[in-house]
């Protein structure tokens, strides 16, 4: 095992810089296919507003650590009347949690268990949410400024997107005349 040492790591409250990091991706919409309910108003944003990003994700690990953290920093908007969210997963050792802490932006962290229960967990500056092991995770920007939060999880805990990108989630996140609505996923019916 390579040898393990004391750092510190920047976290740009703001931006979700993370400085040094260790890797980075990026979401832009034509890679989050199936995740939204109105496929029209998929292809119609991809097409008229040039394939926007919706999300970046930023990390920090150690090779051999246990653990490992990052940002994940979320662009405002919709599609249709759902808020722009990241794709959502169970992490593949089921009994691997996480925690959430949120650094700016408001929006939404919507879980759900295999039996299928569900439940939200406000994100404002100085939350922090506890994902418990089995639990899906999804993160749904319900502002208008992008919605920054760091996580910290176990290596080890992989991910599993195949569930939640067949199925989808049993509540979608929506604006309804100026509101932010959790309402049933009418897939599930
Ligand atoms: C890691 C984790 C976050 C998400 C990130 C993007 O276990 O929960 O780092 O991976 O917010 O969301 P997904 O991976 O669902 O696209
Ligand atoms: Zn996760």
């Amino acid at each position: 095992m390579s040898e393990l040492y004391p750092a510190e790591v920047l976290i740009n409250s703001a931006t979700g810089a993370v400085s040094p990091a260790t890797g980075r991706y990026a979401k832009h919409l034509s890679e989050l296919g199936g995740i939204f309910s109105n496929a029209d108003a998929w292809s119609r944003t991809i097409r008229e507003e040039n394939d926007p990003l919706i999300y970046e994700v930023l990390e920090y690990k150690q090779e051999g650590s246990d653990l490992f953290f990052g940002t994940t920093t979320m662009q405002p908007g919709k599609i249709g009347d759902e808020f722009y969210m990241t794709r959502g997963h169970f992490h593949e050792d089921r009994t691997k949690g996480e925690v959430y802490n949120t650094l700016s932006g408001q929006g939404l962290l919507l879980l759900e268990d295999r039996q299928g229960r569900s439940s939200t967990i406000e994100m404002r500056e100085g939350s922090s949410a506890f994902i418990p092991p089995d639990w899906a995770h999804r993160s749904i920007n319900c502002g208008p400024a992008p919605l920054v939060f760091t996580w910290f999880c176990s290596v080890a805990a992989g991910h599993d997107y195949g569930q939640i990108l067949q199925q989808g989630m049993r509540k979608l996140v929506i604006e309804r005349n100026g509101e932010i609505e959790v309402v049933a996923n009418p897939k599930f019916d």
